[in-house]
């Protein structure tokens, strides 16, 4: 049977699709909105800096768009206050309607924006902040993370020492990210056949160690793992080095020499992280990235880069598969989470509870540059057993 349809039939069809193209036209020239909710003063503020070039790198690198459109910035400090994370987030959210929300550093932030990201049904891309709650009790369909979970790199530099070691103190910040990584560290150490003697900790973020350094010394493990972070990192290196330690307990840390190499000078030399990056990781992927970095602002890319350059790269793909249509969540959030991502840290996929599964690289400072010495753990994800999206 043929069906016929009446010249005035052909004329509405027609007008209906003129005006569905001209919606699609009208997202497409209007920029996305980006609220990066990053710290721009004070501890962290290197690392905030270092995101936000890795995420605009990756956009300028696709003409200045994202899922085809133009890129509008709002950027607010959030000065790794938790105390200030429900108002500036909502800020973001409510006054400015930004699209996609970007942040941040400080773990205590980042679960304040994970709760405003849930409620307000706003897609929230975490570059850092490793709280396991993002992507366990707490996760949510809106929720991604770029970064890990803190228990993924501390796990990894447990198994790490454990190779070596069998005891260890562990030193960290009295917070949910020192907390979580020295759990990590303990469980991978333990695996390993390593027993962990004590834990130290200090106010973040304080950067008075004398007197913890004073009592490891007392305690003579066969090594120590520290987590602190940021400008307090390059203070701890340094310190640890001038207290005589360095080549009677070797020291161990995730982060201890990401991004802080040249500050740390000779202090740092020869430690041994673990991570899932490094400068050196010499795979085509990486080695494009450091060379566009260079170009584009003059230094190296540090891990920090790397996470905000896969942030704009996750969203993009989302948005990529809506044809820039914000509106469209559900599948924008369907198509992030199948994301596969060609990251300069190597492949890079998401669990089921959004949280990064990627290797976890040995890395040894030498000079400026963390080589790569082996993989500790490959694929490794959060296991996040409490995650029921
Ligand atoms: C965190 O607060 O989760 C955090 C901060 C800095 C790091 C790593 C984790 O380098």
């Amino acid at each position: 049977m043929s069906t016929r349809f009446s010249s005035t039939t052909w004329t509405r069809v027609a007008a209906a699709l003129t005006l569905v193209a001209a919606g699609a036209a009208a997202h497409a020239a209007e920029p996305v909105k980006v609220g990066l909710m990053l710290p721009s003063s004070g501890t962290f503020a290197d690392l905030g800096k270092w995101t936000v070039d890795g995420f605009k790198l990756y956009v300028q690198q696709q003409g200045g768009k994202l899922g085809g459109r133009p890129v509008q910035y709002i950027t607010l400090d959030d000065e790794s206050d938790p105390s200030k994370a429900n108002e500036n987030a909502n800020k973001l959210v409510k006054r400015d309607k930004v699209d996609v929300l970007v942040g941040t550093i400080h773990s205590g932030v980042a679960l304040t924006m994970a709760k405003v990201a849930r409620e307000t049904r706003t897609i929230l891309i975490v570059p850092n902040a490793g709280a396991g709650e993002i992507t366990g009790a707490m996760c949510s369909p809106y929720v991604f993370r770029t970064s890990f979970s803190n228990w993924q790199p501390g796990y990894a530099t447990g198994l790490l020492a454990a190779k070596k070691h069998k005891t260890a103190v562990t030193i960290s910040w009295k917070y949910a990210a020192g907390d979580e990584s020295v759990q990590g560290f303990r469980q991978g150490f333990e695996k390993g056949g390593g027993k962990v003697l004590k834990d130290l900790s200090l106010p973040f973020p304080g950067v008075e160690f004398q007197p913890l350094l004073t009592e490891l010394a007392t305690i003579k493990p066969e090594a120590a793992y520290v987590f602190v972070a940021g400008a307090g990192q390059v203070k701890f290196v340094k310190d640890y080095a001038a207290a005589g330690l360095k080549d009677r307990i070797p020291l161990y840390g995730a982060f201890i020499t990401e991004g802080t190499l040249a500050a740390q000078g000779d202090a740092a030399q020869g430690l041994a992280t673990a991570l899932h990056y490094a400068d050196g990781l010499k795979i085509p992927r990486n080695e494009a990235f450091i060379a566009a970095h260079v170009k584009a602002y003059g230094t190296t890319p540090n891990l920090f880069a790397v996470q905000g350059y896969d942030s704009a790269q996750l969203y993009d793909v989302g948005l990529k598969a809506v044809n820039g249509d914000t509106k469209k969540k559900a599948e924008l959030i369907k198509a992030m989470q199948n994301a596969k991502l060609d990251s300069p840290r190597g492949p890079l996929t998401f669990s089921k509870s959004h949280n990064p599964v990627q290797n976890f690289y040995a890395r040894v400072a030498r000079g400026t540059e963390n080589v790569v010495t082996d993989v500790v753990a490959q694929n490794l994800a959060d296991p996040a057993p409490d995650c029921k999206p």
